[in-house]
């Protein structure tokens, strides 16, 4: 029988973090630049690749459509000479989510594509219809078949999309089939998110036509062909505000080199409003902690907001802080499993609808608790760091599908973590 992987973390006196920890690529970025490599025959090159099992996934997703691939330590190569299946598996789609990503590219480099519906973290209703519309009004004819959706076109046209609200995967799915569409295509309330960013300047550099990165509104003029290119991926924000509550959370004093503070901004202003110290330098940042932590309402918001992949760990945060705090999520519904976790741990809260009201200060004690989605489980281990005792985490493949090594992390900081096996 294949042993169940379990985290045990133990602290018996206060521990604060200390020491340097480098930041991995990001995750939400690496996949989009993974499905866009379908876009040309030619070969593409990702530096700065996280090994997190989302990325795993995508590239046996890729495998599977054709792609052959070469990855060396952080380095990818990666080249679909043919698209030799158009389909996205169920059991790849319902792994992760972001598998939706190959729909566009998919589509315009050969016409038809096949996507189970998805599955991935399990927060809330993750509907997938403004990435739907945007291909339709790019000219694809869309239906849903045993539980694919599948979708055809013998050529994409360019056109106005606006997106009645705004969505990463749907801006980026949309930004790569009109790259090879027909004409003009304007992308009008678009996400902000660095990552989509991050897309566009690999798509830029595989020839493609774009005006407005980084703004709501993008235009793309659309190419023939697209040919190769060499990419960095960019650090990953959310690795590193999960580090930089770490370090406010444990009254620690850590360094993150490989990080770009900008993508931060956010998340170092609510951690400063908290009490810590934050210095920031080019490429890195140092967060002293507090022991006095202060409270604070936060609501979560697409970029430049304080992101809906940071609450979690702003929760067990606000556990530690003297009176209450109101935590608002207004992107994902029914994102607040990790909470009936830490009330297992002694924190207290309260989930009214969208908002979590943290009541602290509480000490925390060990127990045994699990993984519920990817941040979730994040937030699971910052808690742990701080009870007193051992609390072991269960299911913490979820864990492993955006962190890169994060007991190895930990430990190098001076945490008692270790990956159990039973
Ligand atoms: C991406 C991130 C995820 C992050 C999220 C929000 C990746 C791989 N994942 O997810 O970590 O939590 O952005 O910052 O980059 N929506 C619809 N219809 C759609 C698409 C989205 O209603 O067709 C809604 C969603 O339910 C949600 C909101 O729009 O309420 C934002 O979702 P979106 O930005 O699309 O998230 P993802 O791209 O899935």
């Amino acid at each position: 029988m294949e042993k169940v992987e379990k985290i045990r973390i133990y602290r018996n006196k206060s521990q604060p973090l200390k020491g340097k920890v480098k930041i991995s690529g990001a995750k939400n970025a690496v996949l989009p630049a993974i499905a866009a490599s379908l876009l040309t025959k030619e070969k593409i090159k990702l530096t700065n690749i996280p090994l997190v099992k989302d990325v795993f996934t995508i590239l046996t997703l890729m495998k599977e459509l054709g792609a052959d691939y070469g990855l060396k330590r952080n380095s990818l190569s990666i080249q679909t000479k043919n698209i030799t299946s158009d389909e996205a598996s169920y059991e790849l789609v319902s792994a992760m989510r972001a598998s939706i990503l190959v729909l566009g590219p998919l589509l315009a480099r050969s016409g038809k594509a096949a996507v189970a519906l998805p599955g991935g973290c399990a927060i809330g209703s993750r509907p997938i219809d403004l990435h739907i519309h945007a291909l339709e009004k790019l000219g694809a004819t869309i239906s849903l078949e045993h539980g694919y959706i599948k979708a055809e076109a013998e050529e994409l046209r360019g056109t106005e999309i606006e997106f009645e609200k705004k969505t990463v995967g749907g801006t980026e799915n949309s930004l790569m089939a009109a790259s090879l569409a027909q004409g003009e295509t304007v992308l009008k309330n678009c996400a902000l998110e660095p990552e989509v960013s991050n897309l566009c300047q690999l798509l830029v550099k595989m020839g493609a036509k774009i005006d407005g990165i980084g703004r709501e509104t993008i235009r793309v003029r659309g190419v023939e062909e697209l040919g190769g290119a060499t990419h960095e991926i960019i650090p990953d924000r959310i690795e590193a505000g999960t580090f930089l509550v770490a370090g406010a959370l444990s009254n620690g004093d850590i360094q993150l080199t490989n990080v770009n503070p900008q993508h931060l901004e956010t998340v170092i202003e609510r951690l400063r409003y908290s009490g810590a110290k934050i210095e920031v330098k080019n490429k890195s940042l140092r967060v002293v902690g507090s022991p006095k932590i202060k409270s604070q309402d936060i609501t979560t918001s697409p970029y430049p907001g304080f992101p809906t992949d940071m609450q979690a760990q702003f929760i067990v945060l606000m556990t530690q802080a003297s009176g209450t705090s109101i935590i608002t999520e207004t992107i994902f519904d029914r994102r607040f499993s990790h909470v009936n976790e830490l009330l297992r741990l002694g924190a207290n809260i309260e989930v009214r609808g969208d908002k979590a009201i943290v009541r602290g200060k509480t000490p925390l004690s060990g127990a045994e608790i699990i993984a519920t989605d990817l941040r979730a489980s994040a937030s699971l281990i910052l808690a742990g760091l701080i009870a007193s005792g051992e609390t072991i985490i269960n299911e913490v493949e979820h864990l492993d599908r955006g962190y890169e090594k994060i007991e190895e992390k930990l430990s190098s900081l001076g945490a008692c973590i270790e990956r159990i096996k039973e």
